[in-house]
């Protein structure tokens, strides 16, 4: 069997969680490729709100197995408290979670070292969540890294303790003040590690050989989105792994014919979190709409949303570099009551109309073309199938269709596994 992607095709938080519990009953298998508790992953369903960091979507269902791949970053503090918010809801995960010994860890010290270069910037920070994510892509990179296969070797103390002792020394580099314990965070990340421990490590790329020969289907949960992609996202801000999908193959372990269907999912608008250049963003009553309805406050950091029209030339640009074959509109229901919806179909560079993203897309650089759209005025959040949904709505999905060459098959209207309508 061939191995599906759901990849985020904006600046992230697009739904995709919520999207992957929607499609865990089709899959044996559920699998996280990449990032780390950078992402914020919610999914509602049964009255609960649950947000997962580093654990894949697929947890909640009775039969799935879901795997943490080599391609991401595990922070052991916060993987614990992932793991106790599930043992709340006595979901039981020690039959049901497995981990690659190949996927890095993030030490105490690489927060620290995120703070310290996110401070040094100034004004030109990144806007990181501070998880450590780009100081542990940049250790497994320079070939530093501890991995959780470490973890089985009876001196992982000492090359912790060797890698920590570097992490200081380079702290002494920046020119900032960062506080903290270390006596502390050690005591908090040894007992994360006792946590991960209940686990079982597994060699992830000999798992997905076996499951696929032995017909499993296997669904690969993105994090972040295209936009935020290490070489193809609006570089320098954007995350330290690539969120596309060559990600899954080098994440997993799987050969890129290997790939079946990738479901690239988006908002009906966009939003952005953190620093860098957003040329649809809007700073007036509509943004602020948007965002008040849309409850736009990330779910790691709690940070307020950036919001802005939906941007089909960067959707066509994260269409061609997935290949995606299926596409999911969130949020539509956000949109409900604008009089006018706008999509921006150009961008104005260098004197000249363009249709594809450009090296820069600073305001500076880029002014943006829309096509309008007549909105509508139902509410969609009780709609339950695609007959249902209003006339304009229908013809602004048309739109997208139209210009991407893929079909919507996705419209979700509420954030309740159960509002999600299929096309
Ligand atoms: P992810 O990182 O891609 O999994 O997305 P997040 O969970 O960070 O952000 C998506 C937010 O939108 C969450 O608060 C979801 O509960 C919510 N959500 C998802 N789909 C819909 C939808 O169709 N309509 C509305 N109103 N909210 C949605
Ligand atoms: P999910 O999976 C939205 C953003 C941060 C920052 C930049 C770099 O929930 O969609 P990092 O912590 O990686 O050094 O931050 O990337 N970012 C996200 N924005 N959703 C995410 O994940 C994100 N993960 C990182 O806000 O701008
Ligand atoms: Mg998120």
């Amino acid at each position: 069997m061939a191995v599906d992607l759901l990849l985020g095709l904006q600046w992230g938080d697009e739904g995709k969680g919520k999207i992957v519990d929607v499609l865990t009953q089709n899959y044996d298998i559920i699998a996280r490729f990449q990032g780390g508790p950078n992402a914020g992953h919610t999914l509602i369903f049964d009255g609960f709100k649950h947000v997962l960091h580093t654990i894949p979507s697929g947890i909640f269902h009775k039969t799935a197995m879901n795997v943490v791949g080599n391609g991401v970053v595990i922070d052991p503090v916060i993987f614990k408290k992932e793991l106790e918010n599930l043992d709340k809801h006595n979901i039981d995960y020690t039959s049901k979670l497995l981990i690659s010994r190949k996927a890095h860890l993030i030490l105490p010290t690489h927060r620290l070292l995120d703070a310290a270069s996110e401070t040094s910037k100034g004004k030109a920070k990144i806007g990181s969540t501070l998880k450590g994510i780009g100081p542990t892509y940049m250790d497994k990179t320079g070939r530093n890294g501890m991995r959780v296969g470490d973890l089985e070797l009876d001196n992982w103390k000492e090359k912790y303790d060797a890698l920590t002792a570097k992490h200081i020394s380079m702290l002494n580099y920046f020119d900032v003040q960062v506080d903290y314990n270390l006596k502390e965070l050690e005591a908090e990340f040894c007992k994360g590690i006792d946590k991960l421990r209940t686990l079982e490590f597994i060699d992830s790329e000999e798992y997905f050989s076996n499951a696929m020969k032995n017909g499993k289907t296997i669904l690969a949960e993105g994090a972040q989105g295209s936009l935020l992609d290490i070489d193809f996202g609006t570089y320098p801000f954007v995350t330290s792994s690539n969120t596309t999908a060559a990600g899954a193959c080098t994440g997993l372990g799987v050969a890129p014919n290997r790939i079946g269907e990738v479901y690239g999912i988006f908002k009906a608008y966009t939003t952005r979190v953190g620093s860098g250049p957003f040329p649809t963003e809007l700073f007036d009553e509509v943004g602020e709409t948007m965002g008040r309805v849309g409850n736009e406050f990330g779910a790691t950091t709690g940070r307020k949303r950036r919001c802005g029209w939906l941007d089909l030339i960067a959707l066509k640009y994260a269409v061609e570099i997935n290949g995606v074959t299926q596409l999911m509109m969130m949020k539509g229901d956000v949109l409900s009551g604008f009089e006018t919806l706008k999509i921006a179909t150009s961008y104005n560079y260098k004197g000249k109309e363009i249709k594809h993203l450009p090296y820069n897309i600073e305001p500076e650089n880029v002014t943006v073309n829309y096509t309008e759209f007549k909105g509508w005025k139902a509410d969609l959040t009780e709609m339950t199938s695609a007959e249902s949904l209003p006339k304009n709505l229908i013809a602004y999905i048309n739109f997208i269709e139209k210009e991407t060459g893929v079909p919507v098959k996705i419209v979700s209207v509420g954030p309740d596994r159960k509002q999600t309508i299929m096309r």
